[in-house]
Formats: C-alpha cells, sequence, structure tokens
C-alpha cells in the first residue's frame, strides 16, 4: 500500500458525480475538494491557522518557485516544506512545468528538458523529469507532480501529439527518479489538449505505470467551457475508478461544480485569493466588486449568506476602505472569505452528493449565481 489512498465512497445518482476519501502521510480529506494555492510556501495574506479555521485540509505549493526563492536547501534544512511553513495538514506540489510555460517566454524544449529563462532575473536554468522529482522528494509534500508540457490552446493535433508522447516519458523518467515512494505519491498528469484520441493515448500511457492519482492539465488555457467538458467527459470514464482525480488551474464556482458532476475528486486555483486582492469577492449571488463606490456606505456584510468570521464581522463599507487604502487587513479579509466560499461550496457539493441531489443543487446555485441568464 503506497502513502496515497483513494476509497470512493458513492456515486451521486442524479449526476454521477464522486464523493470519496484521500489519506495521505498528513491527513484525510472528502473528495471533491478545494486546495487554496500557497505557491511561495504561504497562501498569500493566510495564516495556517486561518486555514485550518476554514477546514483547508490542502494545499498547494510551486516546485519551481521554492526552487528559485529560497531554494530547496533551505527548506531541506528546515526539515520540510511542512514543518518549514508550520502547516501540518497535507501538501501537493506542482512540478514546474506548468510554470516553466506560464511564466518564461524563452524556453527551448528537448527530450532531455526544458532550457529557460528566470523570471526574476533573466539567468538561465534548466528543468528535467529528474530534476523536478528531486526537489519535491526534498520538499517532502504529500502529492508530488509529475514533469509535464502543458502546450498552450489552441495547438495542433502532430504538436498535441508530439507533446503527449514526450510527457509520458518524462513520466516514467519521474517515477523512476522517485526516491520517497513510502510517504510521497507522485501522480501522473494527462495531457492531449481537445483531441479525444490523445487524451486516451495519454492516459492509456500513465496507467500503465500504476502512479496513485492522476491529474488531468492543459485545460483552464483559454478554451471555451464545452471544450473543457467534452475533454472530461471522455477522459475521466478512462481513468482508473479507485484512484483520485485532480483538474488542475480550476476554480470558478461553476467550474467546480460541472468537473465534480463528470467525475472530478480534486482542483486547485489561484483565482479565489488573486482576485481577493483586486478587491473582488465571490458570493452566492455572483461577483461583488468590493472596491467599487457604490459601496462606500454599504454596511452589510460581503456576501448575506455567508457564515464566514469575516461575513459576521466585518461590512462592505469597512472592506472597501481598507482596500482603497491598500491596507493589507483589507487583502486578508477578502482572501478569507473568498477561500471560504469556495471550501464550502465544496462542501455543499459532497452533502449533494450524499443526497443524490447534485442536479437540483447545481440548478439553484446557478440561478443565484447569474449564470442562468442569457
Ligand atoms: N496547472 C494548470 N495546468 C497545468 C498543467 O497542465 N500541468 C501542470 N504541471 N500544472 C498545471
Ligand atoms: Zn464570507
Amino acid at each position: 500500500m503506497g502513502p496515497i489512498k483513494y476509497e470512493l465512497i458513492k456515486t451521486c445518482k442524479q449526476t454521477g458525480a464522486r464523493l470519496g476519501r484521500v489519506t495521505t502521510p498528513h491527513g484525510s480529506f472528502e473528495t471533491p475538494i478545494f486546495m487554496p494555492v500557497g505557491t511561495l510556501a504561504t497562501v498569500k495574506t493566510m495564516s495556517p491557522e486561518d486555514l485550518k479555521s476554514m477546514d483547508a485540509h490542502i494545499i498547494l505549493s510551486n516546485t519551481y518557485h521554492l526552487w528559485l526563492r529560497p531554494g530547496e536547501d533551505i527548506i531541506e534544512e528546515a526539515g520540510g516544506l511542512h514543518r518549514f511553513m508550520n502547516w501540518d495538514g497535507s501538501i501537493l506540489t506542482d512540478s514546474g512545468g506548468f510554470q516553466v510555460f506560464s511564466l518564461s517566454d524563452m524556453r527551448e524544449i528537448e527530450e532531455e528538458g526544458v532550457h529557460f529563462r528566470n523570471h526574476l532575473n533573466g539567468e538561465k536554468l534548466f528543468l528535467s523529469p529528474e530534476k523536478a522529482t528531486q526537489i519535491q522528494n526534498v520538499l517532502g509534500s504529500d502529492i508530488m507532480m509529475a514533469f509535464d508540457e502543458c502546450p498552450p490552446y489552441p495547438a495542433t493535433y502532430d504538436y498535441m501529439k508530439t507533446s503527449v508522447e514526450r510527457t509520458s516519458r518524462w513520466a516514467e523518467r519521474c517515477l523512476k527518479a522517485h526516491t520517497r515512494s513510502y510517504d510521497q505519491g507522485l501522480f501522473g498528469i494527462v495531457q492531449g489538449g481537445e483531441f479525444e484520441d490523445l487524451r486516451k493515448q495519454s492516459v492509456r500511457d500513465l496507467v500503465s505505470l500504476d502512479f496513485p492519482g492522476y491529474a488531468i492539465g492543459g485545460l483552464s488555457v483559454g478554451e471555451p467551457k464545452d471544450v473543457m467538458n467534452r475533454v472530461l467527459e471522455f477522459t475521466t470514464p478512462e481513468l482508473p475508478a479507485n484512484k483520485p482525480r485532480y483538474l488542475m488551474g480550476v476554480g470558478s464556482p461553476d467550474s467546480l461544480i460541472d468537473a465534480s458532476i463528470r467525475g472530478v475528486d480534486m482542483f486547485d486555483c489561484v483565482l479565489p485569493t488573486r482576485i481577493a486582492r483586486n478587491g473582488t469577492c465571490m458570493t452566492s449571488t455572483g461577483r461583488l466588486v468590493v472596491r467599487n463606490a457604490k459601496f462606500a456606505r454599504d454596511f452589510r456584510p460581503i456576501d448575506e449568506n455567508c457564515d464566514c468570521h469575516v461575513c459576521q464581522n466585518y461590512s462592505r463599507a469597512y472592506i472597501r476602505h481598507l482596500i482603497k487604502c491598500n491596507e493589507t487587513f483589507g487583502f486578508r479579509l477578502t482572501t478569507y472569505h473568498n477561500l471560504y466560499f469556495l471550501l464550502n461550496l465544496m462542501k455543499q457539493v459532497r452533502e449533494a452528493i450524499k443526497e443524490d441531489r447534485l442536479g437540483d443543487f447545481r440548478e439553484a446555485f446557478f440561478e443565484l449565481y447569474g449564470l442562468n441568464k442569457p
């Protein structure tokens, strides 16, 4: 038995969504779940205590960023990433594959790995499957990700085919390089863009390597919603039912619900934390730009239907004032609310799966969120 366990508890009779339980060396949580993003070993503006109080069980961090700053050697000296950042819940680290492609314009992909430039100082860098795996072994995350290529959208069929085949070879090299399979699980990443046969090929290649979990990558890269839904519809049924599925980089409320319905178990996205620092909140009735002038004298909470600590204690007018003045406490308040909102949304999704009514929940949520309007 490896370090990552997945138990399928039940599937929703109305939608087919999965209620499951994932266990890692740092705890256990029900799925579908949302993972807050802590790129630089901090979920921006949140303390681990804040995250605990909103019932977050697993957070995501980034190999590429921690490799550059402070360097994995310092994190190793601290006793690993959990101890370095004082987070004793589960941690998933992305491999750096995506960041190399999204943050660096100068890059050259070869079989061995990727040459690119440091996004901070322009220095030449090289990342390979072995290097990305070795850094994640040093960080000590519970779930590590294979080093993959995330091609842009749209990409040609021929480009995608070459890329998928290379990503499969890289996945095998990551497994070979992995030295801590007793306490860290390594997930494979399915690529293939919008092409059904390439997605299926990617799944077959990775499943033959027997990873303890599978991510679906290369989505939320600018494609329309119906493309993402269609890709999930032909991809998730090919994945083993007894392993978790993780949809990378997706965090809008409607996509979380629609991908759960298509059999996805885990999600991460910078969306809730990033828009929070821009004065935008997710609420049960849609997005609310709290920095707008119209909220200057609005003493109601951000979301009247939210029972988070922020909505119980602070007004739109106060939070708007803080954010207009660039007061960091304002960013803490919007970040806390947005993360609470998504974690709570996923809790409601899990409750609805338990009671075979996720279809009804989706209908009601979309109606109130304003997504059913033409
Ligand atoms: N984050 C969002 N999409 C991706 C992807 O395709 N690959 C990786 N490694 N990370 C991602
Ligand atoms: Zn709230």
